[in-house]
């Protein structure tokens, strides 16, 4: 019989967020008329701006017309789409991103799961600990993480960085080798941001030691403080050492739409196994027009219109609704006595559970005492465990009742 990919089985546990949705349904079979309010998963409520939505219907009647009618589009994205996104995410900031550095797609767990096809099987990579559980599952799959080694709680061939209350939430340059590290800001889980000064030091590291940071800024729009970069490009030397991904999904409430971005500059080079220098941007291009057709016309009409002038207004406008929300859990949070961290540059919260309580004890007593469904911090990684992660995506009525029920816990 034919083999399967073995590295499968070194998976724990389903997904993340495919877990808690089972838990919750469980739960809700058993309690049917529980109100239960999620903030969970990092899924937007807010409904699609009205630019974006006139975008998409002018988009379908020009592909109802045989003038206008369009068949397969560039993989890579439009021209029309990665112009813009060069001219106003990039050169509106003073960083000299050219449009042909751009990729579209469809979704930033997509990329920062693909991009390591690009990469040697024998990099050592590192990620943050508590991290997305994608860039660790993904280099599990490709066979680059090793074995799990139950004891320890983590990957035997991954290199974790811890990232906890205890370094202010800034991840240690590593101390031995290491070829790629992924890096979140600002990051899931924790709703910390990296400032210029402390991302410069990976920038520089990263160059000292030829090794490549994966920079996920998939909640660049949230950032609210001017010590933040919204970009890895505005650190002098990063076009040489990074990838950055950006996405729709939380900026402009395109989680069931489907449109993300990835940068690869042309200065970025890795090695071959010579030791010759291949630019990676090529590679990319060659893999994303092999093994991707390209995001439909239609969405990326859509996420052009969010660089309007009223589509800015409007996305801005989900942006704030979401972010008095995270103040709203921050405050409700200090109220009852719960150390938290995040929310101010981001949608996410992320606290310290009450007393001794594990990550999962607290998921199961929100859940059944408050009918409320967060993300226990164990799930992102071992120095995740006794915190808990919230969301901002939630309605502003369903996040102030919520915060009421936490009160009324008296923990
Ligand atoms: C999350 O809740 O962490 C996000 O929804 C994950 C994602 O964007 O894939």
């Amino acid at each position: 019989m034919f083999s399967i990919n073995h590295n499968f089985a070194k998976l724990q546990g389903s997904y993340l967020f495919s877990e808690i949705a089972r838990r919750v349904a469980a739960y809700k079979t058993q309690n049917p008329d529980k109100d239960i309010i999620p903030m969970g998963i990092g899924d937007v409520t807010r409904p699609l701006a009205h630019e974006v939505i006139s975008s998409l219907i002018k988009s379908a009647e020009e592909m109802g017309k045989a003038e206008t009618f369009r068949g397969y589009g560039p993989e890579q994205g439009y021209d029309f789409l990665r112009n813009k996104i060069a001219e106003a995410d990039y050169k509106a900031r003073g960083i000299s991103v050219a449009p042909d550095e751009v990729f579209v797609s469809d979704g930033s767990k997509c990329d920062t799961g693909n991009i390591q096809e690009i990469l040697g099987a024998d990099c050592i990579v590192a990620v943050t600990d508590p991290v997305y559980p994608v860039y660790v599952d993904t280099n599990v799959m490709a066979g680059r993480a090793g074995d799990f080694d139950e004891k320890e709680k983590r990957y035997t061939n991954l290199v974790y960085l811890q990232t906890t209350a205890e370094n202010g939430f800034e991840p240690p340059l590593p101390s031995g080798r290491v070829d790629v590290v992924y890096l979140c800001s600002p990051n899931n889980p924790t709703g910390t941001a990296l400032t210029r000064a402390q991302l410069k030091k990976w920038v520089d590291w990263a160059n000292k030691n030829g090794s490549l940071i994966l920079f996920d800024g998939a909640y660049e729009r949230f950032i609210t403080q001017k010590e933040i970069p919204h970009s890895i490009y505005e650190i002098e030397g990063a076009k040489a050492c990074a990838i950055e991904f950006r996405s729709f999904s939380k900026t402009a409430g395109f989680t069931g739409t489907r449109c993300a971005y990835t940068v690869v500059p042309k200065d970025l080079m890795g090695a071959d196994p010579q030791g010759g220098k291949v630019s990676l941007n090529a590679l990319w291009l060659r893999r994303h027009t092999t093994k991707f057709n390209g995001v439909s016309y239609f969405v990326q009409r859509a996420a052009e219109s969010v660089y309007s002038p009223e589509g800015s207004r409007q996305v801005s406008r989900a942006i704030g609704y979401y972010l008095n929300n995270a103040k709203i859990i921050l405050d409700g949070l200090e109220n009852a006595g719960i150390r938290a961290w995040g929310g101010v540059n981001s949608p996410y919260v992320w606290l310290k559970t009450p007393g001794d309580m594990t990550s999962w004890e607290f998921f199961g007593l929100l859940l059944d005492r408050a009918g409320v469904v967060g993300t226990p911090g164990s799930g992102f990684g071992r120095a995740g465990e006794g915190y808990f992660r919230l969301t901002a995506f939630g309605t502003a009525e369903n996040t102030r009742k919520a915060m009421l029920r936490v009160l009324d816990l008296k923990l």
